[in-house]
């Protein structure tokens, strides 16, 4: 893709109209999103296919789509990333939703359009996407009727987000081919661990509830009706500052057939 000069400035300018950014992704021509984490230097982590020529990804909990438009440049016949439609509907702390219903309907609005909208569409267009599109829907409203399934379902950082990561997880593998698979990470507890433990953290921000130990995420995904987990990995997740860490871990999991 070759850029005018006027093509990059346009894309710098749209870049900083929008102050929150979750993904630092490189678009080229030296430009890069400012967000907080580069998940390029994590993706050898992931183990995910060097092509996805054909497949059908899902991308649940996708942000500003580092990983949606990486699926696209693996060649993924169709990537559909899934957001909330709005800031309000994350599974809010009742003390979070108080301070948050206190803001203005334009306050709102923009939080919208900055943090759950707008980057991942600057991406597209900038990458000149074609095979990514966006759905609003809450993880647990994925429906195989609607959906139909995936060759590779993708889960993100995010299950410790949801009050309910069993429910999450069951709608995931609705979704999933018989013959596909789950790639889930999640901030993780007792990495070392062999017992299956699952932590309140209801109390450490806004929008987290759970955290489990690779063994806790392994059962329930088992429950779930995944039989197979494969390639298991731990890494720290560290921010573009250096300041946060957060031990992760990332599995595949196989549906159980039958
Ligand atoms: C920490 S970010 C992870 C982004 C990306 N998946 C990654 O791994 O780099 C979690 C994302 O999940 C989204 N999310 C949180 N709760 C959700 C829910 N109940 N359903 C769908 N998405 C949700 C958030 O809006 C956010 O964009």
């Amino acid at each position: 893709m070759v850029r005018t000069p006027q093509q990059i400035q346009d894309i710098q300018q749209k870049l900083a109209k929008i102050e929150s950014w979750y993904h630092r992704i490189d678009l080229g021509d030296g430009i890069e999103t400012p967000g907080h984490f580069r998940m390029a230097d994590y993706l050898r982590f992931y183990n995910l296919p060097e092509r996805m020529d054909g497949m059908r990804v899902l991308d649940v909990g996708a942000s500003t789509g580092f990983f949606a438009y990486e699926f696209e440049r693996r060649g993924a016949l169709e990537v559909v990333g899934v957001e909330l439609p709005s800031w309000g509907d994350h599974d809010w702390t009742p003390r979070y939703r108080r301070e948050f219903e206190q803001k203005s309907a334009s306050d709102k609005s923009n939080i919208d359009r900055e943090v759950m909208r707008d980057g991942f569409t600057v991406v597209g267009e900038a990458l000149q996407s074609k095979r990514v599109r966006r759905i609003w829907k809450a993880i647990y409203d994925l429906r195989v009727e609607e959906l139909g399934q995936f060759d590779i379902v993708f889960s993100g950082a995010m299950l410790m987000h949801v009050r309910d990561p069993v429910l999450g997880i069951q709608r995931m593998r609705e979704c999933c081919k018989p013959d596909g698979r789950l790639i889930v990470s999640i901030s993780s507890i007792f990495p070392d661990s062999k017992e299956s433990i699952a932590k309140f953290v209801g109390e450490w921000n806004q929008c987290n509830w759970w955290q489990m130990s690779p063994r806790c995420l392994e059962e329930v995904l088992q429950c779930c009706d995944f039989d197979r987990i494969e390639h298991r990995e731990t890494y720290t997740l560290q921010d573009v500052t250096g300041k946060f860490h957060d031990p992760t871990f990332v599995c595949h999991a196989r549906p159980r057939i039958g």
